[in-house]
C-alpha cells in the first residue's frame, strides 16, 4: 500500500457517492460532502501531498483508494449495520445531542457503543496501513474520538493530533455518558487536542481531571499510573476554524455571480429586505426560533410580505435519524403555516429550499441578502457566518449572530443575541433591517478584517505548528 507522511482522518471523505445525474454530481458519480468540516479541510488537502482517510458515503460498497479534486483519498467501508449503529446511532443520536447542550435527549445504547469501538478500530487500521514511519496524523471530530489512543498503541512513532469541530460539553453534562472514561482516554492518545473555543478546551480539561484523575497544568493534561509515573500527556488548546477566504472573495467579485445575485432579488420581486438563513436541517441551528421570530414580526406588521422575504436554505442532513425527521416535519409545517397566512398571489413570506447548493450559488445568495440570520442554539463554529461576511465586499449587509456559535468569539461586531429570547431575537432582526449604512459598514469592515487575517490556512498552520512543537514535560 502507498504510504504518506501526512494523513487526515475524518468520518466523511470530502466527496460522497451519488447516483449518476443526482443533484451535485460533478460527472464522476461523486458530489461534495455536507458540513463545515469538509468546507474547512478540503482547501488544505488540495495543497498538500497527504492522504485523506474516511467513509465514502455508500453503505456496503468497497472502494479502492483513489484521487479526486487533487486529493488522495483512502476509503473506509461501513456496512449497513455500521451506518445504523455507529454513524446514525452513537455519533448522531448519542454524541451529537450530548455535545450540543442536550438540545435533544441523547440515547445511550450498548450496541451503538460496541459499533463505535469497532468502527474506530477500522479507521485506525486504515491509518496504520498507510502511515509512513514518523508520519503526522490528524484525526477529526466526535465520530473518531477513540482513534488517537488506538493509533498510539499500534504506532508509537506517529505524531497524533485531534481536532473537535463541535462543542465539548461541560463535565456536568458529559458525566451522563456511560463510556465517558473511555472517550477521554481515547482523546488522551493524541499529542495535541484542539477545540473551537477556549471554553471547549476548558470543559475537556475539567472532564479529564474529573473522570481520569488527570492533573492539568496550563494546557497540559497529565495522567499518572499506579506508581505515580506519567502515562499519558496531551495538550488541549483552542484553534478557531475558518474558511477559504480567497475562494469566497474571488466568487464574490465574479461578474456572473454578481449578476446571479441581482437576478435572485429580481425573481423575488425586488423586496426592500432579503433575510437569509443557510443551515443543514439540524435542531442545533435554531431554525424554529428564527421562523417564530419572523412570523411574529409579520403578525405585528413590523415586517410585511412584499417588503421582506426570508430565504431559508435547509440542506438535507441525517435523514434516517428520528430527531431529524421530526424536525423536518415541524419546520415544513411551520413554513406552510406562515406562507398560507401571509403570502399573496404575488409575494411569498418564506422561500424554503430543502436542497444543498454549490458554493457559487451560495455566494450569490450571500450577495443578494441584506440580513444574514445565524440563530444556532449551539454550534462549534458556524462557517456560514464567516462566509457571509467574506462575501460582503462592499461592507454592507448585517449579520445577526447567536452568542452560542463559536463564531461569536471572533465576530464581535455582529449583532449578537440569544436565540432562546424570542423578543430579543425580534428586536435584533429589526435592528439589522434598519441598520444605518454607516454603522453597518463599520461593523462589516471590522469583521472582514478579522476573517481576512485568520483564514483556514492560518488555522491548519497554527494547529500543525503546535503539534510539531516539542512538549516540555513538567513532571513536578
Ligand atoms: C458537522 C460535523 C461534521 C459532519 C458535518 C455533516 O460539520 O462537525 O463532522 O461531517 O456536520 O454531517 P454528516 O453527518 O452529514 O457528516
Amino acid at each position: 500500500a502507498a504510504t504518506y507522511d501526512f494523513m487526515v482522518v475524518s468520518n466523511r471523505l470530502p466527496v460522497d457517492r451519488c447516483a449518476p445525474g443526482e443533484s451535485g454530481d460533478d460527472g464522476s458519480g461523486w458530489r461534495r460532502s455536507p458540513g463545515g468540516l469538509v468546507t474547512a479541510l478540503a482547501p488544505m488537502m488540495t495543497k498538500t501531498d497527504g492522504a485523506w482517510v474516511g467513509w465514502h458515503g455508500a453503505p456496503d460498497e468497497t472502494v479502492e483508494p483513489f484521487s479526486h479534486g487533487g486529493m488522495d483519498l483512502v476509503p473506509v467501508q461501513l456496512s449497513n449495520d455500521d451506518v445504523e449503529l455507529y454513524y446514525e446511532g452513537f455519533s448522531n443520536a448519542t454524541l451529537w445531542p450530548l455535545y450540543h447542550d442536550v438540545i435533544a435527549p441523547p440515547e445511550f445504547h450498548r450496541t451503538w457503543w460496541d459499533a463505535y469501538r469497532r468502527v474506530n478500530q477500522r479507521f485506525a487500521d486504515a491509518v496504520v496501513r498507510h502511515a509512513g514511519q514518523g508520519a503526522t496524523v490528524w484525526v477529526q471530530d466526535y465520530q473518531l474520538q477513540l482513534v488517537p489512543r488506538l493509533l498510539r498503541q499500534a504506532r508509537p512513532d506517529l505524531r497524533i493530533g485531534f481536532f473537535n469541530h463541535i462543542p465539548f460539553p461541560p463535565p456536568e453534562i458529559f458525566a451522563q455518558l456511560p463510556w465517558r472514561q473511555a472517550i477521554i482516554d481515547g482523546l488522551m492518545g493524541a499529542d495535541l487536542v484542539g477545540f473551537q473555543r477556549p471554553s471547549d478546551a476548558g470543559n475537556f480539561m475539567r472532564s479529564a481531571r474529573r473522570f481520569l484523575g488527570a492533573s492539568v497544568k496550563q494546557q497540559q493534561v497529565h495522567v499518572k499510573g499506579k506508581y505515580g509515573e506519567i502515562t499519558h500527556i496531551a495538550r488541549a488548546q483552542a484553534f478557531p476554524i475558518s474558511i477559504d477566504v480567497a475562494q469566497i472573495s474571488e466568487l464574490a467579485h465574479n461578474p456572473e455571480i454578481i449578476e446571479r445575485a441581482r437576478q435572485i432579488r429580481q425573481d423575488l420581486g425586488n423586496p426592500k429586505t432579503i433575510l437569509l438563513g443557510v443551515d443543514r436541517l439540524d435542531y442545533t441551528k435554531g431554525i424554529r426560533h428564527r421562523l417564530k421570530a419572523f412570523e411574529e414580526l409579520l403578525n405585528e406588521g413590523k415586517l410585511t410580505v412584499g417588503d421582506a422575504t426570508l430565504i431559508q436554505v435547509a440542506s438535507p442532513s441525517r435523514e434516517r435519524v428520528e430527531q431529524y425527521r421530526l424536525l423536518r416535519e415541524e419546520i415544513e409545517g411551520t413554513v406552510g403555516h406562515i406562507n398560507g397566512t401571509y403570502d399573496t398571489i404575488q409575494n411569498t413570506a418564506v422561500r424554503y429550499l430543502h436542497h444543498s447548493y454549490p458554493v457559487e450559488e451560495m455566494v450569490a445568495l450571500y450577495l443578494a441578502a441584506d440580513v444574514m440570520l445565524v440563530t444556532a442554539l449551539r454550534d462549534g463554529m458556524n462557517l456560514v457566518a464567516k462566509e457571509y461576511v467574506t462575501a460582503r465586499k462592499d461592507n454592507d449587509g448585517a449579520l445577526v449572530l447567536s452568542e452560542f456559535a463559536g463564531a461569536a468569539d471572533q465576530l464581535k461586531q455582529a449583532l449578537l443575541m440569544n436565540p432562546h429570547d424570542i423578543d430579543g431575537l425580534k428586536d435584533t432582526i429589526m435592528r439589522a433591517v434598519d441598520l444605518p449604512p454607516k454603522d453597518a459598514a463599520r461593523r462589516m469592515r471590522s469583521m472582514r478584517k478579522q476573517i481576512l487575517e485568520h483564514d483556514v490556512d492560518h488555522w491548519s498552520a497554527d494547529f500543525l505548528a503546535a503539534l510539531n512543537e516539542k512538549v516540555v514535560r513538567d513532571d513536578s
